[in-house]
Formats: structure tokens, sequence, C-alpha cells
């Protein structure tokens, strides 16, 4: 049988790094370890590996779309596809940031959800009969959702939007944000839970197509949030560990052969959240 291969963006610290941690303890095949700067990649390998597990790495950064399309190739070379890939690479400004809103929203956007979309366009149609899929989302997207417009938060919840329909609402965010109309036009006054609420959208939206065009499959894509967890994005003031912020993402993970649900699900401390 083959090796199996898991695959965790920006895990070179946090929560991705402690989901690598908990991989290398609990996953049957090779865990690799990627981060955009090979130094601090190698770094959390051998931190790793001076706790006995054994992480293999490769670079990865998600705003390069040749970096991904690289990765996508040697996973394709190497394993012939990929068995688990967890999207948590992130970015957040910090509340006193005094970066021009409009620039922090194009900024954020980038990374959380139009990066995040590109791995998932080159990566999905590599994983593999029986892969999982895990969004690294955030309760403050179901939070933004709840603070947009009733227009804004139908289309978000229904069932019929499109890929291309969620580009295009992402995209008038940020457009809204530099005329300075996005609260006129029904945004609320963060860019974080937007990218959050957009790339939970985006879960759904793709564990609906993946039913449909792969039914065969079994391949359960959810989004999810690792709650509020002390690292460098959230501070020392959160309540929980890495660790214990890497329990539902590896939960989703590593949700059994033949398992069916959840799929296409917000997933909070191991639970479906109403979205
Ligand atoms: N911490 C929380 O309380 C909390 C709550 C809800 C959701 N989340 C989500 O959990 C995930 C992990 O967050 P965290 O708290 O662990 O944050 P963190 O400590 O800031 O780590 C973020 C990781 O993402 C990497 N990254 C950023 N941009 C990247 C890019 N373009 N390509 C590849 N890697 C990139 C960072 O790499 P560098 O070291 O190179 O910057 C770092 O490894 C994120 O999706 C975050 O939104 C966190």
């Amino acid at each position: 049988m083959s090796v199996k291969v898991a695959v965790v963006t920006g895990s070179n610290k946090g929560i991705g790094l402690a989901i690598v941690r908990a991989l290398c303890k609990q996953y049957q095949g090779d865990v690799y370890l990627t981060s955009r700067d090979v130094g601090r990649g190698e770094e959390a390998v051998k931190s790793l590996s001076s706790e006995g597990l054994n992480p293999k790495f490769h670079q990865l950064d998600i705003n390069d779309v040749s970096s991904i399309t690289a990765a996508a190739a040697f996973f394709k070379e190497k394993y012939g596809g990929v068995d688990v890939l967890i999207n948590n690479a992130a970015i957040a400004f910090k509340m006193a940031d005094q970066t021009p809103f409009a620039v922090q929203a194009d900024v954020t956007l980038k990374t959380n959800f139009f990066a995040t979309r590109d791995m998932l366009t080159h990566f999905l149609p590599l994983i593999k009969a029986g892969g999982r899929v895990v969004n690294v989302s955030s309760f403050v997207g179901v939070r933004t959702l709840n603070n947009c417009s009733p227009a804004l938060q139908q289309r978000f919840r229904s069932e019929d939007i499109t890929e291309d329909e969620l580009v295009g609402l992402m995209q008038r965010f940020v457009a809204e944000t530099q005329k300075g109309k996005h609260k006129e036009d029904g945004w609320p006054e963060t860019a974080y839970g937007v990218s959050k609420t957009g790339l939970t959208t985006l879960s759904m939206i793709q564990a609906r197509r993946l039913s449909k065009e792969r039914p065969n499959d079994g391949i359960l894509l959810n989004a999810c949030c690792p709650g509020w967890v002390r690292t460098d994005m959230a501070g020392d003031k959160a309540p929980k560990s890495p660790d214990e912020g890497a329990i539902t993402p590896v939960y989703l993970a590593l949700l059994p052969p033949g398992a069916t649900e959840p799929h296409g699900k917000f997933v909070s401390d191991k639970e479906v959240q109403t979205w």
C-alpha cells in the first residue's frame, strides 16, 4: 500500500505547529510541516525532532502561486496525491495597528481568503479517495456573518451560492472599503472576520461540489474553529494552549474511514455549529 500523506499550511508555529505535533503522534503516514520561510520551517522541524517526532518539510507560501504549484507537483509525484490537507495559514492585524482599514482589508483577504482558495484550487484535485480537508476558520467569521446586512447573510447562508458569486462578494468588500462605503454596503468593520466568513462559506460550497462531482470518493471537507488559543496571533490572554487548539482540526483530519459526516460544516469543540 502506498504511504499516506498529510500536509499542514503555516505550521512553523502556533496552532499549525501543534497540529503537526498531534498528527506525528496519531497519523499513520508522512506528515509535512510547511512554512513560507525555509529557515523558520527547519527550526520548527528541529524543535519537533527534539520531542522525538519526525515531521517532513516542504516550503509553501500560500501567497505565491508558484510555491503552491511546486508543492502540489511534489506531492503528486512523490505520493500520487494528498490524503489530508489542513489549510491553517492566516494573518491578522493587531487591534492597535494603525494601517488604514482599506489596506488591512486588501491584505487580510489576500491571504486568508484568496490565497487559501488558491491552495484549494490546486490541491483539491489531488485529494485522494477517503481524503480529509480541513480549513481553519474562526468563530469570528460566525459573529461577522451575524453582523452583515440581512441580504448578505442570506447569500452567505444560501445553498445555491457559487464560488464565483462568493469571490465577487469578497472583492466587493475590499472595493467598498477603498471607497469608505463598506458599512453602507452592509459589511461590519472587520477584515479578519469577513475573510473567515468567506472561508467558511467557501468550505460549504466546495463540500457540496465534491459530493456532486466525486460522490463515491468519501472525501470529507469542513471548516472549523480551533477556539481562542495562545499564539502570536491571539496573544497570551487566550485560554487554550496551541495543543488544545489543534484538537478540533485534528479530529476533522482523522475522521475514520467510511465516515460520512461532518461534511461541509463549521465545527468547533468537535461539534457542528449553526451557520
Ligand atoms: N489563535 C486563535 O485564537 C485563533 C482563533 C480562531 C482561529 N484561528 C486561526 O488559526 C490559524 C492559526 O492561527 P495561529 O493563532 O496559530 O496564528 P500564528 O501563530 O500567527 O501562526 C500563523 C501561521 O501562518 C503562517 N502564514 C501566514 N501567512 C502565510 C503564507 N502566506 N504562507 C504560508 N504560511 C503563512 C505563519 O507563518 P510566519 O511565521 O512565516 O508568519 C504562521 O506559521 C489561523 O487560520 C487563524 O486565523 C486562530
